[in-house]
C-alpha cells in the first residue's frame, strides 16, 4: 500500500454562529459568531496530515477571499493542495447554528465546488496514493469519476456519502471499497437504493436492529467495508468477514459536535496507511481522532495533533 491519501471534495468557509438553543421558525436570537477553514473534504485532509500522514487535496474555489483563506491554511498545515480556480463561482460557504449542547445544523452553498470538473484530476495526481478519500459536497461526476479510477487502479476508494443527496446516483456505490455513513446517511442510502423494501427506513430502526440483522443489510449494497458513525455510540463496522463495534473514546467534555464525522474520516484513512490496511485498528484510530475533534469549537481548526493522538492512545490503552 502507498503511503500518502488524497482526498479529493469540498473546501468551505464556515460562518458559524453559537446561541444556547436552535431559533425556532421566525424567532431571532443574537448570539456570537465566529469564521474559518471547513469543508467536509478539506476538513478530512486536515484531519489527516495532522496525523503525519502525506496528504494531497484536490478541490475548487472562486476568485475571492475565502480562497486566499483556503490556500494559507493548506500552506500551513503542510497539505500538497490542488485549488482548482473556477472564478465565475464563490467559494463555497457553509452557514453553522451551533447550540450549547454542542448539536449543529448546517446550511452548505456548494459554489465552485460543484464545478470541479473530471479536468481538473489528472491519474498522476490520483494514481501513487494508498487511499482516495471522497464525499457529496463536491461534483457528483468527478466524485464519480475519481472513484472508478481509483478502483481500477489498485487505490483504495473511500467514500463518505455526506451529505447524502437527492440526486445520489447508486450506480457510483459499484466504485467504492470503503463506505462510512452516519446513521442518518445510512437510512437515506437505505432507502435511495432499496425503495421497495426500505422506502421508509430511518435511524431509530437502525438504532434497534440485531448486529446480525445490520450486518446483512449492510452486505446486501455489495461494498466490501462498510462502517456506519453512530455518534457518542461509536461506530458499527461490516466487512466481507465480519462484524463489530467499536467504542468511542470516553472521559471527554463535548464542545462541538461539527466536522466529528470528517475527523473520523481523516483519521481512518490515516490508520489505513500507517496500519497497511488493518481496518479494526484504522476504525480505533478514527475514533480517537474524531473524538478529541468534539473537545473544542470549529472544525479544521479543532482537529488533534499528532500529540494529542498518542496521548489519547496511551490513556486508552490502544496502538496500531
Ligand atoms: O462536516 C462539517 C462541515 O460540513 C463544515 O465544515 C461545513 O463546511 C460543512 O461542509
Amino acid at each position: 500500500m502507498s503511503s500518502s491519501i488524497v482526498v479529493i471534495g469540498s473546501y468551505v468557509q464556515d460562518l458559524t454562529f453559537r446561541l444556547p438553543e436552535f431559533p425556532k421558525p421566525g424567532q431571532t436570537l443574537i448570539g456570537n459568531f465566529q469564521t474559518g477553514p471547513g469543508g467536509k473534504g478539506s476538513n478530512q485532509a486536515v484531519a489527516a496530515a495532522r496525523t503525519g500522514v502525506k496528504t494531497r487535496f484536490i478541490g475548487a474555489v472562486g476568485n475571492d477571499a475565502f480562497a486566499k483563506v483556503a490556500r494559507d491554511f493548506h500552506e500551513s498545515e503542510g497539505i500538497d493542495s490542488h485549488l482548482f480556480e473556477k472564478p465565475e463561482h464563490a467559494t463555497g460557504t457553509a452557514g453553522i447554528l451551533v447550540n450549547d449542547h454542542g448539536e449543529n445544523e448546517i446550511v452548505v452553498a456548494l459554489g465552485a465546488n460543484g464545478r470541479l470538473s473530471a479536468e481538473d484530476l489528472p491519474e498522476t495526481l490520483i494514481s501513487n496514493a494508498g487511499i482516495v478519500v471522497t464525499q457529496l459536497e463536491s461534483n457528483l461526476e468527478s466524485t464519480h469519476h475519481a472513484l472508478q479510477f481509483a478502483k481500477t487502479n489498485g487505490v483504495l476508494a473511500l467514500l463518505n456519502p455526506a451529505p447524502m443527496r437527492d440526486d445520489f446516483p447508486v450506480e457510483m456505490l459499484n466504485s467504492v471499497d470503503i463506505l462510512i455513513p452516519n446513521e442518518t446517511e445510512f437510512s437515506q442510502l437505505l432507502n435511495t437504493r432499496f425503495p421497495e423494501t426500505h422506502g421508509t427506513f430511518d435511524e431509530t430502526a437502525i438504532n434497534e436492529m440485531q448486529p446480525q440483522a445490520l450486518h446483512e443489510l449492510c452486505r446486501s449494497f455489495k461494498v466490501p467495508t462498510f462502517i456506519i458513525t453512530l455518534g457518542s455510540k461509536g461506530c458499527f463496522v461490516s466487512t466481507e468477514e465480519s462484524f463489530y463495534f467499536v467504542d468511542p473514546i470516553t472521559n471527554i467534555t463535548v464542545v462541538d459536535t461539527t466536522g466529528a464525522g470528517d475527523a473520523f474520516v481523516g483519521g481512518f484513512a490515516s490508520g489505513m496507511i500507517q496500519t497497511g490496511g488493518d481496518i479494526r485498528k484504522a476504525v480505533g484510530y478514527g475514533a480517537i481522532v474524531g473524538g478529541l475533534s468534539v473537545t473544542r469549537s470549529g472544525t479544521a481548526p479543532a482537529m488533534p495533533q499528532k500529540q494529542e493522538i498518542l496521548a489519547q492512545m496511551e490513556v486508552s490503552g490502544f496502538s496500531i
